[in-house]
């Protein structure tokens, strides 16, 4: 996830480039840059967050530029990697948010046709295709440039000499800002809300050109479109996080959109084969804190049941302390932020041990990227929300891609089940769209339960860390005290503790404990303890045994922890926000820990 944002009219771009892109940091703060059309074309651009782009930038004069902050998704956070990029000639330059997933060939392509590349990005083959197609027309280039790019995408161009701006989407969100003698373009109306407030959608294959008096938008078979302008009543108050109250919030709801980004062009592999390099791994070792210990406890599951080999998960401070058994497990260690103290010094402790090492992380270049032997990325986009949302569902597709590799290098796993399961990968932003709708239903079933001092939540198999998680999340953002249990444990002890205060949430999908869990819910219900299950549509069953029911929809089960979990999220939040809880920064916890 990254930010874009274009200015085309009579005043100097810089100063107004500058402010739109603030708005837009949230979408990514590790580098960012500007280019901007005065009597040539002028780029700069530098590491770090926008506060040091400014602060080292010279004054830069011109009315047309583009601009852009970003988050690493495709090389490293440094300043080479950094947008705008130009083509050979220095010409024209672009920014971009998405990711080409079919760079490396066209790079190949282009390369072998003499173009000199500058960076490691997926980005900067577009600045050359571009190149490559002009013959004349900004707008005609960009369309047939576009022919050869695989991949999601905003992209804006602008030329040396032209008071232009071309700019096309698909799938990365793009609108144009409409002004007097002037024009705009941003990844979210948010950033240009101080300028105007007629905003124009761009669609998915269309490419517009803005300059200071017009906006011509083609559709795909180049044909002119005409959409009138909408009107935005939103205040700049609201524009800070999009238009929802809270980080958190706005967290939960990008989630299908992260998880897509998190499958782009590695459904068939997640680049892992090199470092296998033909050694099959007779077992693996999670290692991990909070959220990502959680991650890696469902990961454990998966891992069971896609590649049939043990796996064990180990608290990160607890494992670096451990003496050394004598198996030579593959270490996969899951940190979002990638910087954990106990999570580096785990991975460094792997590598004493001679084993292989995967970190799982979301940020581009961060440490723990340094200390393991391959990274996965998740590419959720910055999380600013101290509890973990969308972080948590991505490390989860990374544990399924992860699986079926493993799967399919020891045979357990045929092709055509690994088939099945990219299928159902494919649905699963899907499902959590559909929890998503029904924020409403949660929100007044919360409110419902808002009193209690403690919730118990339970789960089996697959479900059980989620019910850890879900209680961890109640935790930390609704200071309600919350326990997860497995629900075959409740009648080793925990029943003790169950009365009419204590709402018990139960994980009841049809899976192969599904029956064994109907007991369990009855065992709680015997004892007074209201029950909110989180089941399959349709489960009329499952409806006659508890008080209140959340559904999501029917998928293979060990895809189940991905919908329940954001219904959980959901949970907690509309708890905390009954109880008037700070949402994004719940007291005594910090998002990152870099201390042991
Ligand atoms: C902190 C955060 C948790 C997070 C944990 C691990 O405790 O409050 O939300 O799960 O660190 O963070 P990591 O960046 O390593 O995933």
């Amino acid at each position: 996830m990254c930010g874009i944002v274009g200015y085309a009219g009579r005043r100097n771009a810089q100063p107004i480039l500058l402010d739109c892109l603030k708005r837009l940091e949230y979408r990514g703060y590790d580098s960012a840059g500007l280019a901007i059309v005065g009597d040539g074309l002028e780029v700069f651009k530098s590491k770090g967050e926008i506060a040091v782009l400014e602060a080292s930038m010279p004054a830069m004069k011109g009315t047309v530029g583009i601009a852009h902050t970003r988050w690493a998704t495709q090389g490293k956070p440094t300043t080479e990697n950094a947008h705008p990029f130009s083509d050979c000639t220095g010409k024209l330059a672009i920014v971009h948010n998405g990711i080409i997933s079919n760079f490396m060939d066209v790079r190949e392509s282009l390369v072998n046709d003499g173009h000199k590349f500058t960076s490691e990005t997926d980005t900067e083959v577009f600045a050359h295709l571009v190149e490559a197609e002009f013959k004349g027309d900004l707008m005609d280039a960009v369309f047939n440039a576009l022919k050869r790019v695989d991949g999601t995408y905003a992209f804006a161009v602008v030329s040396e000499g032209s008071g232009d701006i071309v700019a096309t989407r698909r799938e990365s969100p793009l609108v144009v800002g409409l002004g007097d003698g002037e024009n705009f373009i941003a990844s979210d109306l948010t950033a240009l809300l101080k300028y105007t407030n007629r905003m124009v959608y761009i669609h998915d294959g269309e490419v517009v050109r803005v300059s200071k008096d017009s906006v011509t938008i083609k559709n795909e078979k180049g044909e002119l479109v005409t959409r009138e302008p909408q009107k935005i009543t939103w205040n700049l108050e609201d524009a800070e996080k999009g238009g929802y109250p809270h980080f958190m919030l706005k967290e939960i709801f990008e989630q299908p959109e992260a998880i897509h980004d998190s499958l782009l062009g590695r459904v068939e592999s997640v680049d892992v084969e090199p470092f296998f390099a033909g050694n099959i791994f007779s077992s693996v070792k999670i290692v991990a804190c909070g959220t990502s210990y959680y991650a890696g406890l469902v990961g454990k599951y998966i891992i069971e049941e896609l590649a049939k080999i043990p796996v064990t998960v180990q608290i990160s401070s607890e494992y670096r302390y451990s003496s050394a058994p004598r198996e030579n497990p593959l270490v996969v260690l899951i940190t979002q932020s990638g910087e954990t103290a106990d999570t580096l010094g785990a991975a460094r402790e792997a590598k004493k041990r001679g084993n292989k090492t995967i970190g799982i992380a979301n940020v581009v270049g961060s440490a723990i990227t340094r200390e393991v032997d391959h990274v996965i990325y998740t590419r959720a986009g910055p999380e600013i929300g101290v509890a973990a949302t969308k972080t948590f569902v991505t490390q989860l597709v990374a544990l399924y891609l992860l699986a079926m590799e493993l799967g399919i290098q020891n045979k357990s796993l045929t092709a055509q089940a690994r088939r099945s399961m990219i299928g159902s990968l494919r649905n699963l932003p899907r499902a959590v769209q559909d929890v998503l709708n029904q924020a409403e239903v949660i929100e007044a079933l919360a409110s419902k339960y808002a009193k209690a001092r403690d919730m118990f939540f339970i789960g089996r198999s697959i479900n059980y860390p989620i019910a850890l998680e879900g209680a961890l999340k109640t935790k930390e953002i609704a200071y309600i005290h919350g326990e997860g249990f497995p629900a075959g444990e409740l009648k080793h002890g925990p029943l003790a503790l169950l009365s009419k205060d204590s709402p018990v949430v139960a994980i009841a999908v049809k899976d192969r404990t599904y029956e064994k869990m109907l007991g369990n819910i009855s065992e709680v219900s015997a004892r007074g303890s209201p029950v909110i299950a989180i089941g399959y549509e349709g489960d009329t069953e499952l409806a006659r045994y508890v008080d209140d029911v959340i559904w999501v929809r029917e998928i293979p089960p060990v895809f189940s922890p991905v919908p329940v979990i954001v219904a959980l999220q959901l949970w907690a939040y509309y708890l905390a926000k009954a109880r008037g809880c700070p949402i994004d920064k719940p007291k005594n916890i910090a998002k990152t820990v870099t201390v042991e």
